[in-house]
């Protein structure tokens, strides 16, 4: 029953509570003034009341005027009421010094005696409340009294239904932001984030259009990657330099602007709007960043009230970028995962066709031969017994061909050596089971070196080479192939030459996208995992004939599983030939 607003005595006889109750049902402060002003000039007997009430500094304040108010009486009004604005702008809503209540006599018959008070919340000037006495009834006799505290308690009232107002509706925004996130983290689809995205931002701040920006870093330029509204479609995909108009100027500054008159500010940039036959008026650009990193902007346009962006909506626009940033990244690494995946399977694929390819051609066929060759075998024992020794001979070949070619396979497959006695005594072993091709000449230059590797980054080292020599084979036919390996502490160097056909590598890599097999790709992708570097020289590098590919890696300490011996000073490691040059 005591509710701390609620003065006693005088007040208590307007503010009854079920009058009140009923009069805060709206929970709107647009509504529930003009009734508490209805109930101040009944109470005081007053002819006319006005009320001047600031929710909000920098909001249009809420103004009723209710009675027959004479021209000189509403001037009055006016000027008092200017003079209370003016205060609470000028002291952004925490002026303490109250003004002192006002009267003013005026003798144009219909108002005898005009009061005003300050509307207060607390201590806080929060408006002003006026009334005026006519010669109806009489001036009660403590009617200065009767209207501050009346202002006291109206000034309360409203600032309690306005904050309460101002936090439901954080609350809804609070509730929409909650919403805009769960939607955006649940879907890792980039391209329907982005086009839910622009339409979120749009629908929120009421702009006619909207666009979202990314970054390409490479090119120095920004990508329209959605751009909704009636012209939108026709900027999809199209580019702007990085720091062209106003977009531009947000994503190389990363600081978010608002320009209403776009016509006025020298860095819009009419580009844009020459393409697509948009009038753009005022324009509100944030930006979307990464832990401080700028990846694009998104950016309103034209709000449909006419009045332009304001910071609320710059608030509003930013916390919905932030999400999307997020959202974007997100979406992201999940795309680069699924073709990281995908690029496995495939490398997978192609080792699985090669190992088809190798057991058809190869294997398959000599099983076969050899069949026929025992089943003409067992004919000849009868016709003609001396032919068999030869023939058991050429089978015996085949036999051996086969079974070469099943160690080749399996030793390609997972070459158990390379595990138990390291890369150089694998490499020795492969270039002798490619030897056994009487067409090739595989020579094998390697410096000795103590100590061993991580048989991981052996493993990579030596798939790679396996795919320069079978890319060579395959495709150079050459005569010979050279593999060289140099290694000392710190680094190791590895060259794979072949004297064959050679190839356009400029041209393979430029439709490399449209190839089904990614040799290449994988050596590089290989190297880069080891932090090292795969160079391929052929044709297009000036060569007239075969191809050259060479692997640097840098050989950090936490990669030997045995150390090497002591590092020797380079002085030394020159007389004891451990330096090399190549
Ligand atoms: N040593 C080489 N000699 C001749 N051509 C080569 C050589 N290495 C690569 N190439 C060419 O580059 C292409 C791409 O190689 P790669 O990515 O390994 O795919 P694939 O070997 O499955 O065709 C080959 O198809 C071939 O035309
Ligand atoms: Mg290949």
């Amino acid at each position: 029953m005591t509710a701390p607003f609620l003065l006693p005595e005088q007040t208590s006889r307007f503010l009854t509570l079920p009058g009140l109750s009923e009069l805060l049902l709206s929970r709107d402060v647009n509504l529930i003034a003009p009734g508490l002003l209805d109930r101040v000039i009944l109470e005081c007997q007053a002819g006319v009341g006005a009320l001047l009430f600031v929710g909000q500094p920098g909001k249009a304040p809420v103004r009723i005027r209710h009675g027959d108010w004479s021209e000189p009486a509403l001037r009055q009004l006016s000027r008092w009421e200017q003079a209370v604005l003016g205060e609470l702008q000028q002291r952004r809503m925490y002026a303490v010094t109250v003004p002192a209540p006002s009267e003013a006599r005026l003798s144009d018959g219909a108002i005898i005696l005009l009061v005003n008070a300050p509307l207060l919340a607390g201590a806080e000037v929060v408006g002003t409340l006026t009334v005026g006495f006519t010669s109806e009834f009489p001036v009660p006799p403590d009617y200065q009294a009767m209207l501050r505290n009346a202002a006291a308690n109206v000034g309360m009232l409203l600032r309690l239904v306005h904050d309460l107002s101002v936090s439901r509706d954080k609350l809804t925004q609070l509730e929409l932001f909650f919403q805009i996130g769960q939607r955006m983290v649940s879907t890792l689809d980039l391209n329907r984030l982005l086009v839910d995205t622009v339409g979120i931002a749009a629908s929120i701040v009421n702009a006619s259009a909207a666009s979202l920006m990314l970054v390409d870093e490479e090119r120095q330029e920004l990508v329209f990657e959605i751009a909704l509204g009636e012209k939108g479609a026709v900027l999809q995909h199209t580019r702007i330099p990085l720091d062209e108009g106003i977009a531009g100027w947000v994503a190389t500054r990363g600081k978010p602007i608002i320009v209403n008159d776009v016509a006025r500010d020298p860095r819009f940039s009419r580009q844009v709007d020459a393409r697509t036959g948009f009038l753009t008026q005022s324009v509100l650009c944030v930006p979307l960043q990464i832990k401080g990193k700028t990846i694009g902007v998104l950016e309103v346009l034209n709000k449909y009230s006419g009045e332009g962006f304001d910071e609320e909506d710059e608030a509003l626009l930013m916390t919905i970028a932030g999400q999307a940033a997020i959202a974007i990244e997100n979406a992201r690494l999940y795309q680069s995962l699924r073709e990281e995946r995908d690029k496995i399977i495939t490398a997978q694929e192609d080792v699985r066709k090669e190992l088809a390819r190798n057991l058809h051609d190869g294997i398959a066929a000599q099983l076969t031969a050899i069949t026929w060759n025992i089943d003409h075998i067992e004919r000849l024992m009868e016709k003609k017994p001396e032919d068999v020794p030869a023939e058991l001979e050429s089978v015996r070949q085949l036999a051996r061909q086969a079974s070469r070619q099943v160690r080749l396979l399996l030793f390609e497959l997972r070459p158990v050596i390379l595990e138990t006695r390291g890369l150089l005594a694998a490499l020795q072993s492969y270039v002798e089971q490619l030897s056994a091709d009487k067409t090739l000449q595989v020579h094998l230059e390697a410096q000795p070196y103590s100590g061993r590797i991580k048989p991981k980054v052996e493993g990579t080292i030596f798939s790679i080479i396996q795919e320069a020599v079978n890319n060579a084979r395959r495709h150079g036919k050459p005569q010979n192939i050279w593999l060289r390996l140099f290694m000392d502490e710190h680094r190791l160097h590895v060259e794979v030459e072949d004297d064959g056909l050679g190839f356009n590598r400029q041209e393979v890599e430029r439709n490399y996208d449209a190839r089904g097999s990614l040799g290449l790709l994988n050596m590089r992708e290989r190297a880069a995992l080891l932090d090292g570097t795969l160079m391929i020289y052929s044709l297009s590098e000036g060569r007239e004939r075969g191809t050259l590919v060479t692997l640097d890696v840098p050989l950090r300490p936490d990669v030997w599983e045995t150390p090497p011996p002591a590092a020797v000073g380079p002085a030394e490691a020159e007389k004891e030939g451990m330096g090399h040059n190549e």
